[in-house]
């Protein structure tokens, strides 16, 4: 394996260090951006206003990672189980991805930023689908910071979707079973042109991966921090990459 990668390295990603002269690599970190309503409940304000508060931190993050020169940031903004909750707080989230679309999308192409959206995106509102597939064909050629944003996304049917998607090339005769390797199945993800993480955070203390990149996260680095959402800084987020730098990773081997 890689030697390099072994090595310790103890300074965090600051804007003036590009994250290519840290001595143990760091490419993409996907971020659980959990804790929005137990913010707001702090606070004694409405709990949609923790949601509110959460696009502030992720704009502020997104600023601060894109002048550090990080490569990839996938950050989890619906999962496919979130239509569970009530109808009230989904047509909020609907609505104030809209307005993100609406509103922010100008200054993140400005900054040179590709946004993606990974999930069933066809299970999106209808014009919210539209307009998440203008975002993607507007900042596609943008080299600055490439953003996924994960909605109504869950692994397992990423997952079970590449399986369909597999098995159907199968049994039209274009594909044997022996090819499928798992290089093959990354193939047919939602991800499938962009690097597993190094690193993902959760942030509301939460121990678990809520169905978020179960396949990429094979060797990815976990950092969770009480601090909600809403609350996360850009500090906050050096400190996550000062204790990634920190770790061994070893893959399996010694
Ligand atoms: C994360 O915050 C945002 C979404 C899941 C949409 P939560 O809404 O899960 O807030 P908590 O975890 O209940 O505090
Ligand atoms: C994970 O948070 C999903 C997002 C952050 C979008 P949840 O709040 O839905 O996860 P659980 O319910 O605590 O596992
Ligand atoms: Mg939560």
């Amino acid at each position: 394996m890689d030697r390099t990668q072994k090595r310790i390295a103890s300074q965090p990603l600051t804007s003036s260090q590009s994250t290519e002269e840290r001595a143990l690599p760091l490419t993409h970190v996907a971020i659980i951006m959990d804790g929005n309503r137990r913010w707001a409940d702090r606070k004694g304000l409405p709990r949609l206003i923790g949601h509110k508060e959460g696009v502030k931190s992720l704009k502020r993050l997104v600023k601060h990672v894109s002048a550090a020169h990080l490569d990839f940031l996938t950050v989890y903004a619906f999962s496919s189980e979130n239509w569970q909750r009530g109808q009230d707080e989904v047509d909020y989230l609907m609505e104030l991805f809209s307005q993100v679309l609406k509103y922010e999308l100008a200054e993140l192409a400005e900054n040179g930023v590709r946004l993606r959206f990974i999930g069933n995106l066809a299970g999106m509102p209808a014009q919210l689908n539209r307009g998440l597939a203008a975002a993607m064909e507007d900042t596609k050629l943008n080299q600055g910071l490439k953003m996924q944003v994960a909605l109504n996304y869950g692994s397992r049917l990423e997952i079970t979707e590449a399986v369909g998607k597999i098995a159907a090339e199968v049994q039209a005769g274009r594909l044997s079973c022996s090819a499928i390797t798992p290089e093959l199945i990354s193939a047919h993800l939602y991800t499938k042109d962009i690097p597993d993480p190094d690193l993902i955070i959760r942030t509301g203390g939460e121990m678990r991966l809520s169905n978020y990149l179960l396949w990429q996260a094979a060797y990815a680095e976990l950092y969770v921090t009480a601090v909600l959402w809403p609350d996360f800084t850009p500090a906050e987020f050096d400190r996550a990459l000062a204790e990634y730098s920190a770790r061994q990773r070893r893959y399996g081997g010694d």
